[in-house]
């Protein structure tokens, strides 16, 4: 199989990570992957703020976390599953209650993307720009996670740590490392194709 088609199908979310640095020559790669994703009138809107100290990760893992129950707590975790219909939501809301790190899974490497805020297309834009850096992190064997509720670092007490300006908005955080786990492929819906 040609490898770019062996990294769409062998690509995991990852939430486990072995206690190894991520060279910064293999990051810069990974920015170099993101920054090559097609924008919206060629905007390139995204910047990235890459988070490596291992003690801020899990601070901001903690205080991300801490908000996410507070959310449970006023939804419900009934009201939630509804409204998310997604098996992920679910098991990371009963992960919060059992593990350490929850958000960010002690990658060693956390990615924030982030477009202006007036950006039109930001959020779809990311969305292929993240998807280059985890096809890219694949191929030079390590292993990455979207995560969605790294959005909610805007409203963490140390967010100010991330200088993000104000006039910018979070997207989404990917995690990067080594990975510790090999999980089954989700199976794939096929019927959601309509031929004319
Ligand atoms: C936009 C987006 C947000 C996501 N947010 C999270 C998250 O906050 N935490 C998490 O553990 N996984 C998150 N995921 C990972 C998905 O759960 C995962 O991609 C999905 O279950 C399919 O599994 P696979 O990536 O191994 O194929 C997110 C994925 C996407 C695309």
């Amino acid at each position: 199989m040609q490898e770019i088609l062996k990294n769409i199908y062998e690509r995991r979310a990852v939430r486990k990570y072995k206690d190894m640095p991520v060279p910064n020559d293999l990051i810069d790669i990974l920015l170099d992957a993101g920054r090559m994703a097609p924008s919206a009138m060629n905007h390139q809107p995204w910047k990235f703020y890459v988070l490596t100290n291992a003690k801020k990760i899990h601070t901001f893992s903690k205080e991300i976390a801490h908000l996410a129950i507070k959310e449970i707590k006023q939804y419900g975790i009934k009201e939630l599953a509804k409204m998310t219909l997604s098996h992920f939501h679910l098991s990371t809301m009963i992960d919060f209650l059992q593990n350490e790190d929850h958000i960010f899974y002690g990658a060693p490497v956390v990615i924030f993307i982030t477009t202006p805020k007036a950006d039109e297309w930001g959020a779809l834009d990311v969305g292929m720009c993240a998807q280059n850096i985890m096809l890219a992190a694949k191929a030079m064997g390590l292993d990455t996670c979207p995560v969605g509720f790294g959005r909610y670092v805007t409203d963490t007490p140390d967010y100010f740590y991330l200088n993000i300006p104000d006039t910018e908005q979070v997207h989404l955080a990917v995690i990067a490392g080594y990975g510790n786990e090999q999980p089954e492929p989700h199976e794939r819906m096929e019927n959601n194709a309509v031929y004319l």
